[in-house]
């Protein structure tokens, strides 16, 4: 079997193909970041465009570099949502057109199975787990019981955690996206000269909150007498306890035997050792995708698609009629999906 994925729900268009029995066959992923790095955040019509001009180009180069036609592939899948809703529509317009030239069917896949299902690139492992999404746009924990049985346990009730470090990271005058230079920036900071708040690790429950981080940070950097890396340095420390503290208790709540975790905050360094060590402490595996697989990219795309058909649970998106139709939604909970 082979798949075809297609990402394109905000910066990055993402291409790869992926098959049952060779594993990720060729990946391509153009980054718009500079195209966006001038307005200090990302532009959504001109993120649209990009993907239109970027899209079949990567697609060929990766059916070239496989060896492969599109006439042989056994579906494609693309990002249905959650995401920009007209970056969105560009992938999915690109996949069903494609689909319907070469007689394949077109699968809508939720972008955060996408995420959740990445580290499974790395290797195989089993249903349940706890995951741990961490993104620009997410901030959650989730019982995965079974492909497409999804419990949300709790989740940032404001900024998603990635937007933390981007807010953060423009108030400290860093570029964007924000998360990587942060985390840059706080390696040469020193720790404990200066402690920000760790918002609701003292109140009950699996919610978390990460606005008032950026105003502690505010108003740190106001009073002045602290260096820049220094305030970088206890901003990561104080998501990152946040998080491994809140994750440690969804793990014995839920009693899931694994973890998960998933998103583009996933890349951070400090994040990865504190969840590690504290993975270790409740005595649970810990999974992460690779570096470049923790942000957007079309592989965990491929690889979700992959796995609905393995498993007979891909289903093309179609009108009244059954007439194949593009799927396409700004929001759309991961409670949503069904086994
Ligand atoms: O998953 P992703 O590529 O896009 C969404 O689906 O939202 O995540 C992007 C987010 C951005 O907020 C970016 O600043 C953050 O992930 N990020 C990081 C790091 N690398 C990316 N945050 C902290 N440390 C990093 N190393
Ligand atoms: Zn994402």
């Amino acid at each position: 079997m082979n798949v075809l994925g297609i990402e394109t729900s905000c910066d990055e268009t993402g291409v790869a193909l992926i098959s049952d029995r060779d594993g990720l066959l060729a990946h391509r992923l153009y980054s718009q970041t500079d195209l966006h790095a001038v307005y200090g955040g990302v532009v959504p019509e001109l993120a649209s465009r990009d993907h239109v001009r970027r899209l079949l180009p990567l697609v060929r180069a990766v059916l070239d570099e496989a060896g492969m036609r599109g006439g042989e592939l056994d579906a494609i899948a693309y990002t249905g949502g959650p995401g920009l809703l007209g970056a969105l529509l560009t992938g999915a317009a690109v996949a069903r057109s494609l689909a319907w030239g070469w007689g394949v069917p077109a699968l809508p896949v939720h972008h955060l199975e996408g995420h959740l299902l990445a580290p499974m690139l790395e290797g195989e492992f089993e249903f349940p787990f706890l995951v741990l999404l961490v993104s620009g746009g997410h901030t959650q924990l989730i019982h995965a019981r079974a492909l497409g049985d999804y419990e949300l346990l709790g989740e940032s009730i404001d900024d998603a955690a990635g937007e933390a470090f981007d807010k953060t990271a423009k108030l400290l005058g860093l570029g964007y996206p924000g998360g990587p230079a942060l985390a840059r920036l706080a390696a040469d900071g020193q720790a404990d000269v200066l402690r920000l708040p760790r918002p609701m690790l003292d109140r009950p429950g699996l919610d978390m909150s990460f606005s008032g981080l950026k105003t502690a940070v505010l108003t740190a950097v106001r009073k002045g007498g602290h260096a820049p890396a220094d305030v970088a340095r206890a901003f990561e420390e104080a998501v990152s306890e946040t998080l491994v503290e809140k994750t440690r208790r969804a793990l014995k709540q839920s009693r899931a035997p694994a973890l998960v975790v998933a998103g583009g905050v996933a890349a951070n360094a400090t994040l990865r050792a504190g969840l590690e060590r504290m993975a270790r402490e409740s005595g649970v595996p810990v999974h992460f995708p690779r570096a470049e697989f923790c942000t957007d990219n079309g592989a965990m795309i491929a690889l979700a698609g992959l796995r609905r058909l393995q498993t007979g649970r891909a289903a093309e998106a179609v009108d009244d009629a059954g007439t194949p139709v593009i799927h396409a939604r700004a929001r759309w909970p991961l409670a949503e999906l069904t086994g």
